[in-house]
């Protein structure tokens, strides 16, 4: 059976101060086990204090990024054996935003799942569609193409790992989200490629999370669509009240 899952993408947002303010609200006011899996996943300088102050409670934390080497002369760059040696094992990759403003090429990005895979870390897989590319109704080509390229290279063994995240360019920071059906009908798309290549029992195991201006006041309707199991939080996630409204709304 696969999980729903909730994952909070805090960006480049908060300082030290501002991390420790976020988490100590996050922690008062998880007042009851959430019955999804949770993450949040905030900046590099961050993540080892994330990692102590959510100690023995139910969010775990994950990176928004790494590099595929395991060491050497990357100036400026964190890898996947730094990560786990500060207790994250879980990493957001090819996000829209290092995609397009860090200009991560599927190529780099399939390399960075197999380092992050080969490290049995859990990897987030991001993927969506520009506006231009739903305008001209090449949205499932874009993706298909995505998921092709960037991580469909992976053996079966290591779907386990693997969580998908689906999220449309155009809804991302914009406050247009897809519309619930527009989201199920790219999932169950997404879901059938998956099986195609794989086989059903990963297909139907493996979570697809949607991403793009998901609220507290619109995350029910789209979670209760029968292939999104959750959703990938910008915005959202500053706010702990909101976060944990989004958390908590899989009826
Ligand atoms: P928003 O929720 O702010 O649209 O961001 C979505 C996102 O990019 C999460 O990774």
């Amino acid at each position: 059976m696969r999980k729903n899952i909730v994952a909070g993408n805090w960006k480049m947002n908060n300082d030290l101060a501002e991390t420790q303010e976020l988490i100590g609200d996050l922690k008062l006011q998880l007042v009851k086990e959430p019955t999804a899996e949770v993450y949040v996943a905030p900046s590099f300088v961050n993540l080892y204090n994330t990692f102590q102050s959510l100690k023995g409670t139910a969010i775990k934390v994950a990176a928004q990024n790494m590099h595929f080497a395991e060491n050497g002369a990357y100036t400026g760059e964190v890898s996947g054996k730094m990560l786990q040696s500060v207790g994250v094992q879980t990493v957001i990759l090819g996000h829209s935003e290092r995609r397009a403003l860090f200009n991560e090429t599927d190529e780099m990005l399939s390399k960075k799942v197999n380092a992050a895979l080969m490290h049995e870390m859990k990897v987030i897989f991001c993927f969506g569609e520009e506006l231009k590319d739903r305008k001209s109704e090449g949205h499932f080509e874009v993706v298909k193409s995505q998921l092709e390229n960037g991580i469909f290279h992976i053996d079966r063994a290591a779907w386990k790992n693997v969580i998908l995240a689906y999220e449309p360019v155009w809804a991302i920071g914009t406050g247009e989200t897809a519309s619930p059906e527009q989201a199920q009908e790219m999932h169950e798309f997404i879901r059938g490629l998956v099986s195609d290549k794989f086989g059903e029992e990963i297909a139907e195991d493996v979570s697809i999370l949607y991403g793009g201006s998901v609220k507290p006041d619109n995350a029910r309707e789209i979670f209760a669509k029968a292939d999104v199991d959750g959703g990938l939080i910008g915005g959202a996630s500053l706010k702990a009240i909101d976060f944990l409204t989004i958390v908590n709304s899989f009826d």
